[in-house]
């Protein structure tokens, strides 16, 4: 059977109430395909997790951008898996390239978080990427499957952000999970792509060969997100 073409929503550090507000009124009024065709999920920030989640429109999903790696305490300014489950949020984006280059995030508190996270029962939208630099001088992405991955499973489903090669991409990594996990996991997992998905190219990037969908930064803002999504068609 096919599999559900995915299409998150990544906000990102962005938005006012009055903003947010005027995104899920456009959200809410788009004519997209149906719930079986593609599964919509937007991740506004923390603090307008609770909104979005109010106002949106039912058939779309909220995530978080982020969680803690373990259950709450003493850790300032951070969130929990728990309290995100006790908000009904469904989702996680966990290891965006962003956390891992930006605050220094490792591999392998990526994938402590991502067991964690779902040994709560959230689904996890877990990003692996690379740099072209990074690219051109080594492994990095098959170091982030061997140390972060393999450290859970089953996942719900896998964003792989890769800014390069894309056309290649989604089928070695599908080989990888066919031979360091399972076929049937190969079979099942999502593979989305990350990096510049605009309403102009996201046609064209649904077409390629084992791409499951997108994780969309900066056109998700605007308008153009509806185009995205229709992409999945
Ligand atoms: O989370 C999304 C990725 O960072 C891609 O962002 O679509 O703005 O390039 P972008």
């Amino acid at each position: 059977m096919a599999r559900k073409f995915f299409v998150g929503g990544n906000w990102k550090c962005n938005g006012t109430t009055e903003e947010v507000k005027k995104i899920v009124s456009t959200l809410n009024e788009g004519q997209v395909p149906p719930p079986d065709v593609v599964e919509v999920v937007v991740s506004p920030p923390f603090v307008f997790l609770p909104l979005v989640k109010n106002l949106l429109r039912p058939d779309f999903h909220v995530a978080a951008q982020n969680c803690w790696v373990k259950k709450g305490g003493a850790f300032t300014g951070e969130v929990s898996a728990e309290m995100l489950v006790n908000l009904g949020i469904p989702w996680v984006i966990l290891g965006h390239s962003e956390r891992r280059l930006i605050l220094n995030e490792t591999n392998e508190f990526v994938g402590e978080k991502v067991a964690y996270a779902l040994s709560k029962g959230l689904k996890v939208i877990a990003c692996v990427g690379e740099t072209l630099e990074q690219r051109e001088s080594g492994t990095t992405v098959e170091n982030e499957f061997q140390i972060g991955l393999m450290l859970f499973w089953p996942m719900s489903l896998c964003g792989l952000l890769v800014l390069e090669r894309l056309q290649l991409q989604p089928r070695l990594r599908k080989k990888w999970f066919h031979a360091n996990i399972s076929p049937e996991v190969a079979a099942t997992i999502r593979i989305i792509y990350g990096g510049s998905v605009n309403g102009a190219n996201s046609k064209e990037l649904a077409a390629q060969p084992d791409v499951d969908g997108f994780l969309v930064g900066g056109a998700s803002l605007k308008p153009e997100f509806i185009d995205i999504i229709k992409s999945a068609e």
